[in-house]
């Protein structure tokens, strides 16, 4: 598989920081081609830029629909070649143009074992909840949020006295080995999907 990533983000980016680092240590064998953010405030940008890597905004609210807007992000991802894109933290749903672009091969990263808590906030989802564990989820892509056929997922138990914060801490570090080691699965191929399945042979 294409080893190119393009990495699709919109704040913090500490995801697209631990793809980086996985890539500094060899643990990730990928090059990150490209970083686009839909927000020019996003501060994973400087993660980018720092590292050497391109990273563009392609803010949403100046494209006359959502169609175009997916379409110019899929432009830009084709244009330096992407084999892989990886949504990290990106708060946008993907439309058909980038899905038709890049059919199975849009990774994103959840905070939570799907199908349990998608969509925001997942682990205040998790501890209104009440569970006793929640976890990461490694996925592709669909046209439905959080719902794609799951590549791995790891889990984090909830303590007593977790608070959303301390949860999501610890959820994050996790989300932070989970992604790189993902990323790695998928790039070295030989799996298929059948029906919701992401089968490794
Ligand atoms: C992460 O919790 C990720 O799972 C979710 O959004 C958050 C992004 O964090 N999709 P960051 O921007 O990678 O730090």
């Amino acid at each position: 598989m294409n080893r190119r990533l393009g990495v699709l983000i919109s704040g913090r980016g500490s995801n697209l920081q631990a793809l980086v680092d996985a890539i500094g240590d060899r643990r990730l064998d990928a090059t990150i081609a490209v970083v686009i953010s839909n927000r020019a405030d996003a501060h994973g940008l400087g993660h980018a830029r720092r590292a050497g890597i391109e990273a563009l905004c392609l803010d949403h609210r100046e494209a006359r629909s959502r169609d175009e807007h997916d379409r110019s992000v899929a432009r830009e991802l084709q244009d330096r070649d992407v084999g892989l894109v990886c949504l990290a933290g990106y708060m946008r749903l993907v439309g058909a143009p980038l899905l038709k672009a890049f059919p199975d091969a849009i990774l994103n990263i959840h905070p939570s074992l799907l199908p349990a808590f998608p969509g925001i906030d997942a682990p205040r989802q998790a501890l209104g909840h009440g569970v006793k564990v929640t976890g990461v989820t490694v996925h592709f892509v669909t046209a439905e949020l959080d719902n794609g056929p799951i590549v791995i997922q790891r889990t984090v138990p909830v303590m007593r006295d977790d608070t959303p914060d301390t949860l999501s801490a610890r959820i994050l570090a996790e989300e932070h080995r989970a992604y790189a080691e993902a990323v790695a699965t998928v790039l070295d191929g030989g799996w298929r999907i059948e029906g919701r399945r992401f089968i490794v042979p």
